[in-house]
């Protein structure tokens, strides 16, 4: 779990934007809606895939890909700079990759893919007043991630009877960090980030009994959208 070091680093590079003033920016009450291209970046470890026949099998490990989807984000300023959001996004599909099974006699790399939804909810702090155009901010959040749609791979399924694919819900916590940059009264342009704290089991029969491995996704989630405040 990493939530926290890797958005200071962005913070201190649009901190120093925030000093640029005009007449109606952020401010208590406003409800803003962002709607972008959002991309989920594992930055995933794994366990060693375990089979109930084998145990541990040294050298092998589960990777996860990247997705890009289409994402909201609904923010309501409870103040002129502190703020609740909503994060939501059509559902991302992710590869599923095995690495190291080659070692024993098995040539299966792609295991299937799984959907998820990863709905966070984050408290907001807007650095800046209510008069700046651009303002950055940081934030602290929830995440539940929700696993569904899960597919084996036809050569998991040939190779090694894979089944019955199972990959475990999480809940966990997120880091925040953005900007907004208001172009006129009603529409701004963002840039943010979530590093959210995701951790799972996956598990699959097959014919060396339940396969099982551990995976901390521990995602970075990138956003660039257009917002529109009412
Ligand atoms: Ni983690």
């Amino acid at each position: 779990m990493k939530p926290f070091c890797r958005v200071v680093s962005l913070f201190t590079l649009v901190a120093s934007l925030g000093q640029i003033s005009i007449a109606s920016a952020h401010e208590e009450g406003d409800l803003i809606l962002r709607i972008g291209a959002t991309s989920v970046a594992p930055d995933e470890s794994s366990s060693l895939i375990n089979t109930a026949a084998t145990g541990d099998l040294a050298g092998t490990s589960v990777g996860v890909g990247d997705n890009t989807q289409l994402g909201l984000n609904l923010v309501y300023m409870l103040t002129d700079s502190l703020a609740v959001e909503v994060l939501a996004a059509t559902p991302f599909e992710h590869d599923l990759k095995a690495a190291g099974l080659d070692q024993y006699g098995f040539s299966t790399r792609d295991l299937g893919s799984s959907k998820q939804l990863p709905p966070t909810v984050s408290a907001l702090w807007f650095f800046g007043g209510a008069q700046s155009r651009v303002r950055p901010y940081l934030g602290i959040g929830v995440n539940y991630t929700t696993f569904f749609s899960q597919d084996l791979s036809s050569q998991a399924r040939s190779e090694l009877a894979a089944g019955s694919l199972d990959i475990d819900d999480s809940f966990g916590l997120a880091g925040r960090a953005g900007i907004d940059i208001t172009l006129s009264d009603n529409w701004l342009l963002n840039a943010s980030v979530w590093t959210i704290d995701i951790d799972t089991d996956a598990s699959f029969e097959s014919a060396l009994g339940k396969v099982k491995a551990g995976v901390d996704i521990d995602p970075m989630v990138y956003m660039i959208s257009i917002g529109y405040k009412f």
